[in-house]
C-alpha cells in the first residue's frame, strides 16, 4: 500500500513513474535486459540521455547557448565546483544567506573565494532579503543564491537582480515547480532527488561563455567544459538515475508542463497554509511572502504536542512529517509528485488532531 510520503529528500516519486519503471525492470525497450545492465554507450542508453535532455530543455526552456551536464557528486560537490569552475585563486563572490544550504554553501566556497556576503535574512531564517536590501561587490564573479531554502521552508518570490554579475542558483528543492526565464540566471544547478528523480545524479544548467575556465587541479570528471565535450559520459554516469529522471520528465509534460504543475502546486501549498493559519493549535513563523511552496514547515503552540503528532500521523500513512533536526518541529515536502489528495488528507489529520488535543 502507497503512504503520502512527505519526505524532504529523497522524496516521493509519480506513481505512474513508479509504476513504469517496475515493469520495465527486467525486460527494459524488449531487449532481455535492465536498462540498468547496459552500456551508457549503447545507441539505446544514448537515445534515453537525448530524450532526457531534450524534455527537460523543453520543460525549462533552456536555450541552445547553456549546456545541460547529468553529474554525479550531488548538490553539496557543485558547492565546491561551481567556484572551482567559474573562478581563479583569489576571486571574490557574492553569496546571499537565507539558510541551512546557503551557510553550506558559503563555508564551502571560502575554500576557493573571498566571500562576501550580499545579504541575509537574519538568525531566525524566517524571510528573504528584499532587492533593496541586497548590496553586491562590484567585482564579484558570480552571486550565489538558494532560491528555495528546504529546510526552513523559506523561498524567494523574486529572482535577485546582480547588475552584471552571473547569478548561481541551488535549485535543489525547487527546480521544475513553477517556469522560469533561465537567460536570468548564469548557472542552475540541482540535486535530483526532490523534483527530478533518485538520489546519485545532479543537473547542472550553465551558460557556455562560463565554462572553459576551471582553476588547475579542478578534476577532469567535474571540469564542466571537459563534461560538455563529452554529452555527460566521460565516465559512467548513474544510467538508471538518468532514465528514472527522463521518465520525470516525460510524466511532467503529460501533465501539462511547468505552467499546469505550477498551479497544482500553488494550489496544494495555499490549502495547507491556510489550515495552519487557520487553526488555533498550529503556526508556520515564515513571512508571507516568502513562504515555500515546496516545503512548509509548521509546529504545535504547544511544542509539547509535536512528538504526539508525528505518531499519530504516521499511524494514518502521512509519514516523514518530522522537520530536519536542525529545525526541529514538522516538515511537510510537497513537490511536484505529492497530489493535491496528499495534502488534503495531512489538512484533515491536522483538523482532528485539533479537536482531540485542542
Ligand atoms: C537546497 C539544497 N541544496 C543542497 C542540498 C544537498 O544535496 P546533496 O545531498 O545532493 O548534496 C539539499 C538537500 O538535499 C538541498 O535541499
Amino acid at each position: 500500500m502507497r503512504v503520502f510520503n512527505f519526505a524532504a529528500g529523497p522524496a516521493a516519486l509519480p506513481l505512474e513513474v513508479l509504476e513504469r519503471a517496475r515493469d520495465e525492470l527486467v525486460d527494459w525497450n524488449h531487449g532481455g535486459m535492465s536498462v540498468m545492465e547496459i552500456s551508457h554507450r549503447s545507441k539505446a542508453f544514448m537515445d534515453v540521455a537525448a530524450r532526457a535532455e531534450a524534455d527537460l530543455r523543453e520543460l525549462l526552456g533552456v536555450p541552445s547557448h547553456y549546456k545541460v551536464l547529468f553529474l554525479q557528486g550531488g548538490a553539496s560537490a557543485q558547492f565546491s565546483f561551481v567556484p572551482m569552475n567559474l573562478t581563479a585563486q583569489g576571486a571574490n563572490v557574492d553569496y546571499i544567506d537565507t539558510g541551512h544550504w546557503s551557510k553550506k554553501a558559503i563555508r564551502e566556497a571560502q575554500r576557493y573565494c573571498r566571500v562576501h556576503i550580499a545579504g541575509d535574512s537574519g538568525a531566525a531564517y524566517t524571510s528573504v532579503p528584499a532587492q533593496a536590501e541586497l548590496s553586491f561587490s562590484k567585482d564579484a564573479e558570480y552571486v550565489h543564491y538558494t532560491p528555495n531554502e528546504t529546510i526552513g521552508g523559506v523561498e524567494f518570490p523574486y529572482v535577485p537582480r546582480t547588475g552584471g554579475a552571473p547569478l548561481v542558483a541551488d535549485m535543489s528543492s525547487n527546480i521544475l515547480s513553477q517556469q522560469i526565464d533561465v537567460t536570468k540566471f548564469g548557472l542552475i544547478y540541482a540535486g535530483a532527488q526532490k523534483n527530478i528523480g533518485p538520489a546519485g545524479l545532479v543537473v547542472v544548467i550553465v551558460r557556455e561563455d562560463l565554462i572553459g575556465h576551471a582553476r588547475p587541479g579542478t578534476p577532469t570528471v567535474f571540469d564542466y567544459r571537459a563534461v560538455a565535450a563529452e554529452g555527460s559520459m566521460l565516465n559512467t554516469p548513474p544510467t538508471f538515475a538518468w532514465y528514472m529522471a527522463g521518465l520525470v520528465f516525460q510524466w511532467l509534460k503529460a501533465r501539462g508542463g511547468l505552467a499546469a504543475i505550477a498551479q497544482a502546486n500553488r494550489l496544494k501549498a495555499e490549502l495547507l497554509y491556510a489550515a495552519i493559519d487557520g487553526s488555533g493549535s498550529f503556526r508556520n513563523a515564515v513571512a508571507q511572502d516568502a513562504r515555500s511552496r515546496m516545503n512548509v514547515t509548521f509546529g504545535s503552540t504547544r511544542p509539547e504536542l509535536d512528538a504526539e503528532f508525528l505518531r499519530e500521523a504516521e499511524g494514518a500513512g502521512l509519514k516523514n512529517l518530522k522537520g530536519h533536526k536542525a529545525a526541529g518541529g514538522m516538515l511537510a515536502s510537497i513537490y511536484n509528485s505529492m497530489p493535491i489528495e496528499g495534502v488534503a488528507a495531512l489538512v484533515e489529520f491536522m483538523r482532528e488532531f485539533e479537536r482531540k488535543h485542542g
